[in-house]
């Protein structure tokens, strides 16, 4: 498979009371996106932190800032996680009725337009926006909470995504209970980019952890 394999720890599992040395410490151990994942209490049952917070950390870092808006509207705040120094922008195509006019805003404030989808949610509802997307986000685990075991149905979904996606340049993700017993799997169906939160943060060597899931993949 010749599509890069990029790796993005999720610092929902992070020590939120150094977060822009945990951010540091993982780009320095070989990230290549740093996931920021935005929950408000509402679109799912747990609150994380907003744009100050983002803002807050950007300095800390050169790597990009996938920013994953688990929040409900999203239309609202596009622009104000634009401001605060995310790269790429993914919202839930659950969470507003006006999936393609966020991805419009999206890319009009000049940033990387991502959707997700829940586990529940089919994938048919990408097809009228495949043009329009540069990252499709696969959640395998209900959003909300980092630690979760991986729901082995998404893999099916992968592979047809990776079916729709054709030739075009679209990054295809994939988010929730990524280790490396698992990467492979995910990879094997069509995954190009790789979020994990307790599998790097759990541990004290974020370098050996990064390296390990990057070695699994190699191995597939
Ligand atoms: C879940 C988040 C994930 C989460 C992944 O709602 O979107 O990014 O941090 O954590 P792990 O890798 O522990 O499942
Ligand atoms: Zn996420």
């Amino acid at each position: 498979m010749s599509r890069e394999v990029k790796i993005a720890p999720s610092i929902l599992s992070a020590d939120f009371a150094r977060l822009g040395e945990e951010v540091k410490a993982v780009d320095e151990a070989g990230a290549d996106y740093i996931h920021i994942d935005v929950m408000d209490g509402h679109f799912v049952p747990n609150l994380t932190f907003g744009p100050t917070v983002i803002q807050s950390i950007r300095s800390y870092t050169d790597k990009p800032f996938d920013v994953h808006l688990m929040i409900s509207p999203a239309a609202p705040y596009l622009a104000d996680y634009a401001a605060a120094g995310a790269d790429m922008i993914t919202v839930h195509a659950e969470a507003d009725i006006h999936l393609h006019r966020n991805l419009q805003v999206i890319h009009d404030l000049g940033k990387k337009a991502g959707v997700s989808l829940n586990p529940s949610t089919d994938e048919s509802v990408l097809e009228n926006v495949l043009d329009d997307v540069d990252l499709i986000l696969v959640m395998s685990v209900n959003p909300g909470f980092g630690g979760q075991s991986f729901i082995a149905s998404q893999l099916g979904k992968i592979a047809r995504i990776r079916g729709m996606i054709g030739d075009r340049d679209i990054e295809l993700m994939v988010d929730g209970g990524i280790k490396p017993s698992n990467i492979a799997a995910a990879r094997e169906a069509g995954a190009d980019a790789f979020v994990a939160g307790s599998a790097v943060f759990s541990g004290d060597d974020y370098h050996a952890t990064i390296g390990a899931l990057r070695e699994a993949v190699k191995e597939s």
